[in-house]
């Protein structure tokens, strides 16, 4: 039911293969896979010539495997370059090739391919195993030869998952999901989990700061709460500083000392309507705001006069009385109680009926949900995650606080789904950790403290 089908983002689909590898399946048995079913959909054609160009990549390795099967029935040629720097699986397999009968061509420059010209014309298949889903900028040499050479051919091109740029594919064999229009489609055995179930390949979708970064292009996160409850907005906040956010401000009327977080102190013990226009302005001035935290019951009106004017929000907790907001990106992180009392409907015990009814209700009513659970369920209405990741010890007063901080500052980075999706899978992972060290002794303040851990060490 929650298994999607159709075009799957270059992006998206590196993260379900590490997501695989994670649970078993090894970066060699899906070049096995991918290679067969790329020599399967060559051998439709009865070639007996065919020309592989391999990249330095996976994709490449791909082309490695699709050679030897197919070297036991054509002749087959393999140009590939030289100097790269083969993953050890390609590597492997480069070796198995060079003991099955196709010849090989490194090359070091565009003339060494040029030099090669010969095999292009003869050639009646051309593998395309250049590059895949490892595309980054402008094609370089010697590949940009590799795709003039085959586009002037006249041979039959077959493209391994995704064309290589500028390459007039007549076939593209597509592994687990296509990448765009027009692909046949292959199983490699990627388990469902990979890509309904979050996992450390979701990680890689935040990208790293660049050497000319500037202060505030990791966000700027607005964390409204407190009042009752003193202590929830600046977990969140320190939560939102762990997982990249640039700037982290707090509105509360409660001051504590944290010289990381910019403290804007509101009058009086609890946040009321005096405080909205100053609050309007402040969100307007940030890339995400979380709301909720230790806010107490008395306060989600200003909430609903705010969210308008929030580009991006979280709703936790108490913020999660006011009727949902369509406007801008949400993430609502609701547990089931405060589910039912904002949708009015009883949830099943069932994880599946669960899941089902959540995507409807974000379908119906728009943004992105996370049900807090055992097993997390996150939807946005259209596509269904669950994540696993977590401990027991979790069960503690602030880590929906420190959840609602980390959705904050992702948010300011990706799309709400994603964003949701890994900052359910950062806080258990960082929970598992420090329970690993306190069992049920733990703090919110501990899993705060493995939140950089977890995104940026773990996600090398
Ligand atoms: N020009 C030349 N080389 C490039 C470019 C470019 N524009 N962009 C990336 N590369 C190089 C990188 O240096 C890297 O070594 O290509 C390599 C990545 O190539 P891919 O094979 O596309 O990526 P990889 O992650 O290794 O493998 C993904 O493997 O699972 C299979 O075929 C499947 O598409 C998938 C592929």
């Amino acid at each position: 039911e929650f298994k999607k089908s159709g075009i799957i983002s270059p992006q998206r689909m590196r993260a379900v293969d590490i997501n695989a590898m994670e649970l078993g399946v090894s970066a060699a048995a899906l070049m096995e896979s991918a290679g067969k079913s790329l020599a399967l959909c060559a051998e439709k054609y009865a070639p007996s010539d065919v020309l592989v160009l391999c990249g330095g990549g996976k994709n490449g390795g791909d082309g490695f495997v699709a050679a030897r099967y197919l070297a036991g029935s054509s002749t087959v040629h393999v140009i590939y370059p030289h100097d790269s720097r083969h993953s050890p699986e390609s590597r492997t397999n480069l070796k198995a090739l060079s003991h099955s009968g196709a010849y090989l061509y490194p090359v070091r420059c565009p003339e060494d391919v040029s030099g090669l010209s010969y095999l292009f014309s003869s050639a009646d298949i051309i593998i395309d195993a250049i590059l895949g889903t490892g595309l980054s900028g402008e094609l370089r040499e010697p590949y940009k030869t590799f795709v003039a050479l085959a586009n002037k051919s006249g041979a039959l091109i077959i493209s391994a998952d995704i064309p290589t740029p500028g390459i007039h594919a007549d076939t593209i064999c597509a592994f687990h999901r296509p990448k765009q229009e027009g692909c046949d489609i292959f199983n490699i055995g990627i388990p469902l989990e990979a890509e309904i179930c979050t996992g450390k390949g979701d990680l890689t979708l935040i990208s790293r700061k660049k050497k000319d970064a500037h202060k505030g292009e990791g966000g700027r996160v607005l964390v409204i709460g407190g009042g009752p409850y003193q202590g929830a907005p600046y977990l969140a906040a320190l939560s939102a500083l762990r997982a990249g956010a640039d700037i982290v401000r707090i509105a509360t009327p409660n001051l504590m000392q944290y010289p990381d977080l910019i403290i804007e102190k509101l009058d009086g013990k609890f946040i009321t309507d005096e405080h909205t226009e100053k609050l309007i302005e402040l969100a307007k001035a940030s890339d995400s705001v979380v709301t909720g935290c230790g806010l107490g019951d008395k306060s989600h009106n200003v909430i609903s006069d705010i969210a308008p004017y929030c580009r991006k929000a979280v709703f936790d907790a108490d913020a999660l009385r006011t009727p949902i907001i369509k406007a801008g990106e949400c993430i609502y992180t609701p547990h089931s109680g405060e589910f039912e009392r904002m949708s009015g409907i009883n949830l099943s015990s069932s994880l599946y009926e669960r899941a089902l009814c959540l995507r409807d209700f974000a379908k119906e009513n728009g943004g992105t949900f996370i049900l807090k659970g055992n097993t997390d369920i996150i939807t946005d209405g259209d596509n269904v995650r669950f994540n696993k990741s977590g401990s027991p010890a979790m069960t503690k007063g602030g880590t929906g606080d420190v959840l609602a901080g980390l959705c904050g500052a992702l948010l300011c980075r990706l799309s709400s789904f994603d964003a949701a999706c890994i900052a359910s899978y950062v806080n258990g992972c960082a929970g598992e950790i420090a329970s690993e060290k306190s069992g049920d002794g733990i703090f919110a303040s501990d899993v705060i403290e493995n939140i950089a851990q977890v995104i940026y060490k773990e996600n090398q």
